[in-house]
């Protein structure tokens, strides 16, 4: 059985707890104020799920998703994530996480700063641009007309691998726009942004995207 670490249980974190424990995964899922605020919702996804500590959870990991603020990605547990793929939900908001300069001149990417965060992580960008409530609800069977397509990048093939895999088994197609590097084409404010598309819609929504906004 394959056991997902989730960093992060709020909208996006649940959501995809929730889609994971319907596909048969088994969840462990942590916040930043301990298990017992997570009792309702474990009490809700049933015996596949249980809270922990984010480190725990990371711990607990075949693979993990974090999916917290920007402004506290230093928290993410380096040690316990150390070897494992990471899926990095992350945007970033500077209205709720401060300004990173970096960012504001393009100069780096956000998961790209994940990445150098957890150096010995293979860290893949994943369900950044699609609404929390449309995780569970929006995909549909390989081959489907129309499938909904989201985007990953990484400098790690096995971890782009691991997210299309997961990415076709939630309901979706996958693009990958290639190392992260070029992930800030998928970032806030892009044409890709939450919005509905397909594969040859995102792919050209990607390629219009501007650098800096
Ligand atoms: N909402 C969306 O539709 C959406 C879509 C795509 C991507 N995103 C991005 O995905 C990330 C999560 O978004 P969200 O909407 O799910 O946020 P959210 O509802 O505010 O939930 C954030 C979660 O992160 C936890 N957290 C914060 N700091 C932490 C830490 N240091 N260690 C462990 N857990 C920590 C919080 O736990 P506590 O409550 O215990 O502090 C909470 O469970 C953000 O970067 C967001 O920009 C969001």
């Amino acid at each position: 059985m394959t056991t997902i670490g989730i960093i992060g249980a709020g909208h996006i974190g649940s959501q995809i707890a929730r889609k994971a424990v319907q596909l048969g995964y088994d969840v462990v899922i942590g916040n930043s104020r301990g298990p017992e605020t997570l009792t309702q919702l474990v009490a809700e996804l049933g015996p596949r799920a249980r809270a922990a500590t984010a480190a725990e959870a990371g711990a607990a990991a075949d693979f993990a998703v974090v999916t917290i603020p920007l402004k506290n990605y230093k928290a993410l547990p380096a040690e316990a994530l150390a070897g494992k793929v990471v899926i990095d939900t992350i945007n970033y908001y500077f209205e709720r996480d401060g300004h990173f300069p970096e960012l504001d001149a393009g100069e780096a990417t956000t998961s790209g700063l994940v990445q150098a965060h957890l150096a010995d992580s293979h860290v893949t960008k994943g369900f950044n641009h699609i609404p929390s409530g449309d995780i569970t609800t929006s995909g549909t069977p390989a081959g489907s007309e129309n499938r909904r397509a989201l985007a990953t990048a990484s400098d790690h093939e096995d971890a782009a691998a691991l997210v299309t895999r997961i990415y076709d088994e939630f309901g979706f197609d996958t693009v990958n726009i290639g190392p992260l590097a070029e992930s800030w084409r998928v970032e806030r404010d892009r044409p890709a942004y939450v919005v509905r598309q397909n594969a040859e819609e995102l792919k050209a929504n990607l390629a219009k995207a501007p650098r800096t906004i």
